[in-house]
């Protein structure tokens, strides 16, 4: 097992759900976040002195160069960047407008890469480089009402695959956890028709990056896969 404590991490979506999850477990292994969302008093509440939150709205391509630039001013340095940001909305694709299809390719699909692309040169000289895509289930699925959503999320692991490929022999470890239901805001708006105690809690899939983050040896798992526990395998 790797040592992470003092690894430096950029969290995306950071104010609630599994993102606020990641930050707060983080912090309990000793690493120093750079936390960034719209909403960020949850954030500020933890005041903790390894924390540093940046409100800002990934469909602004300004946001990324100032993410990155407080992050390096803060810390001095960059090691981990986890793309957990999303918009989800529910609705047919026939009804789909193209400002609302837009909208889920520039926060879930250009938003990691533009945040990616802005970390690169201080990826390149960490020995701990890793980036952390939460794709879906939906990333190799197609449920109904939520086209726009799916044809994202299916575009964030075509992308994740690619950056592996373009980025390993640099030394830079990309992952994609593809979850299930999990209990947050976003599936009780998705999916009103699953029961919340069925859920994967957010720290399960929190638990999943810190075993990349700590298991960085010469097996290495592009990607897992999650269900939650009432859903049929592999299905
Ligand atoms: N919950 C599930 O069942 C489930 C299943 C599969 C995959 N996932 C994935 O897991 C990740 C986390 O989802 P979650 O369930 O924790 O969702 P959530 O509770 O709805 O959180 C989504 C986060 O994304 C941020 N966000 C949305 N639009 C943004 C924008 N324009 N600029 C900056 N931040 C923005 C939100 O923050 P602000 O509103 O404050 O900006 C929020 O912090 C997402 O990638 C999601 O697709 C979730």
């Amino acid at each position: 097992m790797n040592d992470i404590k003092g690894k430096i991490a950029i969290v995306t979506g950071a104010g609630r759900g599994i993102g606020f999850a990641a930050v707060k477990s983080f912090l309990d292994e000793g690493m120093k976040v750079l936390a960034t969302s719209r909403h960020t008093s949850a954030l500020e509440a933890l005041d903790n002195d390894n924390l540093l939150v940046v409100p800002a709205d990934l469909t602004d391509i300004e946001s990324f160069e100032k993410i990155v630039s407080a992050c390096i001013c803060r810390f001095g340095s960059l090691d981990v960047i986890i793309n957990n940001a999303a918009y989800a909305k529910k609705e047919l694709l026939t009804d789909t407008t193209a400002s609302v299809f837009d909208l889920h390719m520039a926060v879930n699909v250009r938003a990691p890469m533009l945040l990616v692309n802005e970390a690169m040169p201080h990826l390149l000289k960490s020995t701990h480089a890793t980036v952390i895509n939460i794709c879906s289930v939906l990333s190799e699925k197609g449920y109904e009402m939520q086209g726009a959503y799916t044809a994202s999320k299916h575009a964030l692991l075509g992308y994740t695959k690619v950056l592996a490929r373009e980025t390993f022999k640099q030394g830079i470890r990309v992952h994609a956890v593809l979850p299930g239901g999990v209990g947050t805001e976003m599936i009780q708006e998705m999916r009103p028709d699953l029961d919340l105690a069925e859920l994967s809690a957010p720290q399960e899939i929190v638990d999943i990056m810190l075993f990349f983050l700590k298991n960085r040896n010469h097996a290495v798992i592009d990607q897992i896969s999650v269900r939650r526990y009432t859903k049929d395998p592999w299905a």
